[in-house]
Parts: structure tokens; C-alpha cells; sequence
């Protein structure tokens, strides 16, 4: 029998929430997602009472991994701002105390706190679906590796993960203790994606909460052990979502994806304010589908024309960080679940990626220079 809501309402109902009513009266969750086993919800609730609620979750979590036919239960604690505005942009980078790749935590009014182990979180980006973000996000992280790096990627597209199908990875993350999950390594990345729990079929009906829930939990209650860099491929678009990701992901630096035509250029530069307006440098941006050179005869065409992003980089004052082709071997492998950068090391798309990958490490090193190496603040 798969597990429904209401199996999960009614070991909810066990529970008190520290007010004494039973925790389905509380008004605190949000949807519940059972599928195929698995169970995810949050609960949310006044920032100024976080700590209070902190056993709750984890006897809800329990109470939800105990019932017949559960295998995965993430139970998320969000904080909730009083009026319910958008979080208030982070302080200014390098305003104290802000522990390397740290910025506001939901709910703490602080800075959010970086992944233990993790050295920069940084993510790809692009105002405008399609262009390759989840391409570019896989081939720049095999870049990085060849660089010496240790990487990971997290795949904070709840909506439409790409990880699965780009890296096909058809196996399901095991849990460590019953509580953390242990990331799938490809390639030598590792890697993370809510499409790793759920089945591509599985209607995605996410409320705001929910999405940050599973974000949170796949940053913070992943095994991602020592990594010196983690990519995280986000979601198209510049809205609010992408907005409170941004936000609560502590990123070092963005990477912004864009073919060369104006209009994507114009949802490039969407997606730069959005970084610059939550304090996230930008490391540059990439021009994919710069140009496309025929497999049969070698003729060069600009389909979206080309150089644009470069012009866009140089007019907007970030770093212009290189260009890929628009290449049907990229497309043939990337859909084939075989990156290129791994594949076909020697090619000159994988070079390509690797170009990318250097002027990435590069300004990330700058950053670093620039200011010292702040000491990393765990809240527990
Ligand atoms: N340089 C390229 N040459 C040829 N095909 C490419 C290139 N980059 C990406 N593609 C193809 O374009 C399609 C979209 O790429 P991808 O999924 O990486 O984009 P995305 O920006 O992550 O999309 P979404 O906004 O849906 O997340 C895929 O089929 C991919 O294989
Ligand atoms: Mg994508």
C-alpha cells in the first residue's frame, strides 16, 4: 500500500508542537509530498521561535520514517518573516562577520552559514531557460576536477532536475544513520539532485516552502565531505524563487550562462541585478551557442549571432569567461548522460569547458585574495 497524506496527518497528529496542540492544528506545514515512499514537507514558523520548534521536526521526521512503507522523510524547518515580505538583501560581502562563502541564514537575520567542509559554493545562472545552464554546470564542474579540484554539484532545479538524465544516474542516494544522505559520485563528482528521490513522472506541485525545504536539506543534510568547490546548477528565471535561492544559498560567486541573441542577453542581464541585489559577486559570464560550425562541411554559421555576451560582459564590467560552441556532439552527450568534459577529454568543446574552468578558479582566487580567509561560524 503506498503511503498517502493522511497516513502521514495521522502520525503528525501524535505529535504536540510546543504550544501543546497537536501538530496538524498548528497551521505550521505546508503540503505534503508522499510519492513512491518518499515524504517531504516543512514546517514554518515565527523566525523568533525556530529553536523551540527544532525537537518538533525532528519527532515529526521520526514519527514519518516509522510508518510501513517509508523509506525517505525530509522534514524542513523554515522561518517565516513577519508580513510575509521577501528577506531583506544580505549585508554587503566582506561586512563582518562574514565567514567565507557564508550569507544570511533564513530566519537568523544573520549570515547563512556555509557547508561545513565545503570551500565556495558557487552557482550557474541564467534569466532564461534553456540556454545550457545545466550543460555548462556539469562540464565547467569536470573542469574544475581536471584543475585538481575537488567538486561537487547540486542540482538546486527542484523543479526540473537535470542531474539524473545529464550524468544518468538512475540509482537512489543511501542514508547514512537514517539520517543524512550519501550523494551519488560520477566521474569523479559528487553530486546531488532532488531527481535522485523522486521519479521523472512525478508531478512536482512545490509550494515556496517546500522548494526551499528540500534546497536546505540537500545542502545541509547531504554527506558532501570535503569539497573545494560546489557548482549548483539553478533554476531558469529571475523570480522570487530563484530570488530566495540565491539568498539562502551561501554562494561565493555566480556564473552566468547566455546564448549571444539580445533577447537572452537582456535575461543575462536579469539575472547579474538579481546576484549584485543579494550581494553574490559575479564571476562572469559564458557565451553558449556562440557559434555553430557544421559536422559535415565545416562551415561556420552564427545562428544566435555571436560575441554578444562578450560585449554584454565588457559593457556590464564583469568578466567575460569564454565561449562554447553551439555543437551537436554537446548536445548528442549531454542528453546521452555522458558529459563531454568526461567522454571525450581531448575534444575541443572539453577544452573548451576547461578554459572556462581556469578563468573560473581565477576569479574565485581573486576573491579570496582579496579579503582573508574568514574563519567558518557553525550555528548549531
Ligand atoms: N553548446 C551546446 N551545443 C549544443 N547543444 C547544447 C549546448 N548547450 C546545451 N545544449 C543542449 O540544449 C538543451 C538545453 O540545455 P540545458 O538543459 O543545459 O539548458 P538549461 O539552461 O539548464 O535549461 P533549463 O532552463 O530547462 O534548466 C539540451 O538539450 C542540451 O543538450
Ligand atoms: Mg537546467
Amino acid at each position: 500500500m503506498p503511503v498517502t497524506k493522511d497516513d502521514v496527518l495521522a502520525a503528525l497528529s501524535r505529535i504536540a508542537a510546543p504550544t501543546g496542540a497537536p501538530l496538524p492544528q498548528t497551521g505550521t506545514l505546508s503540503d505534503i509530498v508522499a510519492s513512491d515512499g518518499k515524504v517531504f514537507f516543512s514546517i514554518t514558523v515565527d523566525a523568533g521561535v525556530v529553536q523551540a520548534w527544532e525537537p518538533v521536526r525532528k519527532h515529526a521526521e521520526d514519527a514519518v520514517k516509522a510508518i510501513p512503507g517509508v523509506q525517505t522523510a525530509m522534514v524542513a524547518l523554515t522561518a517565516e518573516r513577519k508580513g510575509g515580505q521577501a528577506a531583506p538583501p544580505a549585508p554587503p560581502r566582506g561586512a563582518p562577520p562574514s565567514p567565507g562563502n557564508t550569507r544570511a541564514r533564513p530566519g537568523h537575520g544573520g549570515e547563512p552559514v556555509g557547508v561545513p567542509g565545503v570551500e565556495a559554493i558557487i552557482a550557474v545562472a541564467s534569466g532564461k531557460g534553456g540556454v545550457g545552464k545545466s550543460t555548462t554546470a556539469v562540464n565547467l564542474a569536470l573542469g574544475l576536477r581536471d584543475l585538481g579540484l575537488k567538486v561537487g554539484v547540486l542540482d538546486a532545479d527542484i523543479y526540473g532536475p537535470s542531474l539524473p538524465k545529464l550524468l544518468a544516474i538512475r540509482e537512489k542516494p543511501q542514508t547514512i544513520g537514517g539520517t543524512r544522505l550519501k550523494p551519488i559520485t560520477r566521474y569523479g563528482l559528487t553530486v546531488m539532485s532532488i531527481g535522485f528521490l523522486i521519479e521523472e513522472e512525478t508531478p512536482m506541485i512545490w509550494r515556496g516552502p517546500m522548494v526551499m525545504s528540500a534546497l536546505t536539506q540537500m545542502l545541509r543534510e547531504v554527506e558532501w565531505g570535503t569539497l573545494d568547490v560546489m557548482v549548483v546548477d539553478m533554476p531558469p528565471g529571475t523570480g522570487d524563487a530563484q530570488l530566495t535561492m540565491a539568498q539562502q544559498v551561501p554562494l561565493k560567486g555566480a556564473v552566468i550562462v547566455s546564448t549571444p541573441q539580445d533577447l537572452a542577453l537582456i535575461d543575462a542581464r536579469r539575472g547579474i541585478a538579481m546576484f549584485k541585489r543579494v550581494n553574490v559577486p559575479v564571476l562572469g559570464i559564458v557565451e553558449n551557442m556562440s557559434t555553430f560550425i557544421c559536422p559535415n562541411c565545416g562551415t561556420r554559421s552564427d545562428i544566435f549571432g555571436h560575441g554578444g555576451a562578450r560585449h554584454e560582459a565588457e559593457r556590464l564590467g564583469v568578466p567575460f569567461l569564454g565561449e562554447v560552441p553551439l555543437e551537436m556532439t554537446i548536445r548528442e552527450t549531454s542528453d546521452a548522460g555522458l558529459p563531454i568534459g568526461a567522454t571525450k577529454p581531448d575534444s575541443a568543446q572539453a577544452a573548451a569547458y576547461r578554459a572556462i574552468a581556469e578563468r573560473v578558479r581565477a576569479e574565485l582566487g581573486a576573491g579570496a585574495a582579496a579579503k582573508p580567509a574568514p574563519k567558518i561560524v557553525i550555528e548549531s
